[in-house]
C-alpha cells in the first residue's frame, strides 16, 4: 500500500549503494502503477524486506533492454508497466541487513514467481540482476567473473548465487546497463526463472 513506501525506501537505502536506492517517491509510483507486484516482508509489524516487479511488453523490453532507467521508467514503472505485458520483470529485492540469511529474500522472490505464474498472459519471468562483487575481482573479465564458482559449485558472486541456487538461468550480460552501479562495473545480468514448475 502507498503508506509502505517510506519503509520500503528505508530497506532499499540499507540494501544498495546510495546512488541505486529507490526513493520514497519511486516506491509510491511503483505501488500506484502495479500495486500487486510490490511485495514486502515484515517482522513484528516492521517492513524489513521488499521485492518489486512490473509487467512489460516484449516489444518494450527488447527496445529498452540496454538501459535500467529506460526499462523501469527511472525506477517509477509509470510509463514502463503495462497490465497486458507478457514479461514479468523482477526488479530489486532487498532485505534489511540484520534480517539477512533468514530466507526472507528467497520467500519474497518465490512469492513473486508464484504470482507471475498465476497471471494470465505472462510468457516469461525475467530480471536484471547485478554482479555486485565484480569490482573486487579486477583481474577477471566480466564473463570470467559471471562464470566463477566456488569449491561447492556455487557462483562466487553473492547476488548471482542467490538467484541461480533457486533455479534462475543466466541469459546474457549487458555492459552499461546501470552506469552508476560502480560495484558491478555498470553491468546488468539478465536472468530468467522458469514459467512452469518442473514436471518430472
Ligand atoms: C540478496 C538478498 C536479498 C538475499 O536476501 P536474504 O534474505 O539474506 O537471502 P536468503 O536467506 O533468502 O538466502 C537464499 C539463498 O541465497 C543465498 N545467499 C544469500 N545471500 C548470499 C550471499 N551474500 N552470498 C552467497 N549466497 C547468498 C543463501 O545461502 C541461500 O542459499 P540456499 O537457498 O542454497 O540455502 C540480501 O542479501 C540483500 O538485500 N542484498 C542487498 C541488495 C541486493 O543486492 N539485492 C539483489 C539484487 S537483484
Amino acid at each position: 500500500m502507498p503508506a509502505d513506501a517510506v519503509a520500503m525506501s528505508e530497506v532499499d537505502r540499507q540494501s544498495w549503494p546510495t546512488s541505486l536506492a529507490t526513493s520514497v517517491e519511486g516506491f509510491r509510483s511503483r505501488i500506484e502503477a502495479f500495486p500487486s507486484g510490490q511485495l514486502v516482508a515484515d517482522s513484528d509489524g516492521r517492513i524489513v524486506g521488499a521485492a518489486g516487479a512490473q509487467r512489460v511488453t516484449r516489444a518494450f523490453f527488447n527496445a529498452h533492454i540496454r538501459d535500467y532507467d529506460l526499462v523501469t521508467d527511472s525506477d517509477r514503472f509509470t510509463a514502463s508497466h503495462d497490465s497486458h505485458g507478457e514479461i514479468y520483470q523482477l526488479i530489486g529485492v532487498g532485505v534489511a541487513p540484520e534480517f539477512r540469511g533468514g530466507r526472507l529474500g528467497r520467500q519474497l522472490v518465490d512469492r513473486q514467481i508464484a504470482y507471475a505464474r498465476s497471471l494470465a498472459g505472462i510468457e516469461r519471468i525475467m530480471g536484471f540482476t547485478r554482479p555486485a562483487g565484480f569490482r573486487k575481482h579486477q583481474q577477471l573479465s566480466i564473463d570470467q567473473y559471471v562464470a566463477l564458482r566456488d569449491s561447492n559449485g556455487r557462483h562466487v558472486d553473492p547476488v548471482l548465487s542467490f538467484h541461480v541456487s533457486a533455479g534462475a538461468q543466466i541469459l546474457s550480460v549487458h555492459p552499461g546497463f546501470r552506469p552508476n552501479d560502480e560495484q558491478s562495473g555498470g553491468y546488468g545480468v539478465l536472468i530468467e526463472y522458469a514459467l512452469y514448475d518442473d514436471v518430472t
